[in-house]
């Protein structure tokens, strides 16, 4: 048995190094609203590692507060140039302040203000009072570093099941499941 996240690291960089996969990193996290409902959207996967699937947000946004309420999460991924499906669910936990400002800092200019000036998912008042707020910000600021609002940072979702689905055309997908239970991973093959 192979372990999944090395898998999952080698499927990615496959996938990432394949030019024709267009969004690089785009990775579908699914919580529970406050309704109960499932509720996805897509986030760039920033880091694979045995630590767990890291991903960078607002706090205060409709996902943040969703994992603030209920930290079970899920994440769904497809690679089409590798042909793999990645579905995985688990534990978000948020990341230290050290490595939010690592994140923070790697990001462009224009993604520092507006995560620094707007407050992700909530209503506005219009798309132009946006790009105005946008527009004076940017003003403001121009290349000037923009610190990190407390409330940005990330989450590290611990993954408890990781599920890989090598696509077939002929719909005899290769499912291969892996349930961690302690610290160790079971392995299972899924009829397709
Ligand atoms: C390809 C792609 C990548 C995205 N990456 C992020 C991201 O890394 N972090 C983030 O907060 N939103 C990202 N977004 C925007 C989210 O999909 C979403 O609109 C936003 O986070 C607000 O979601 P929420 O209201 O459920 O919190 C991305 C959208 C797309 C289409």
């Amino acid at each position: 048995m192979y372990d999944p996240i090395e898998r999952l690291q080698t499927i990615w960089s496959q996938a990432k190094n394949n030019p024709l996969l267009q969004q690089k990193s785009a990775v579908c996290v699914s919580t529970i609203n406050a309704e109960g409902f499932p509720d996805g959207r897509f986030v760039d996967l920033k880091e694979i590692s045995q630590a767990g699937i890291l991903f960078c947000s607002g706090y205060d946004s409709q996902k943040g507060r969703d994992i603030a309420r209920n930290p079970k999460v899920a994440m769904t991924a497809w690679w089409e140039p590798v042909e793999y499906q990645v579905r995985l669910f688990g534990v978000a936990e948020k990341i230290d302040s050290s490595l939010a400002d690592k994140y923070w800092q790697s990001r462009h200019q224009s993604a520092r203000i507006i995560s620094a000036h707007m407050q992700q998912s909530l209503p506005a008042d219009s798309l132009q009072a946006i790009q105005e707020n946008f527009k004076n910000a940017q003003a403001q600021w121009q290349e000037k570093m923009v610190p990190r609002p407390a409330n940005w940072g990330g989450y590290r979702v611990i993954p408890q099941q990781i599920e890989l689905l090598r696509f077939e055309a002929s719909r005899l997908h290769y499912r291969e499941c892996f349930t961690k239970t302690g610290s160790q991973w079971h392995y299972q093959v899924l009829q397709p």
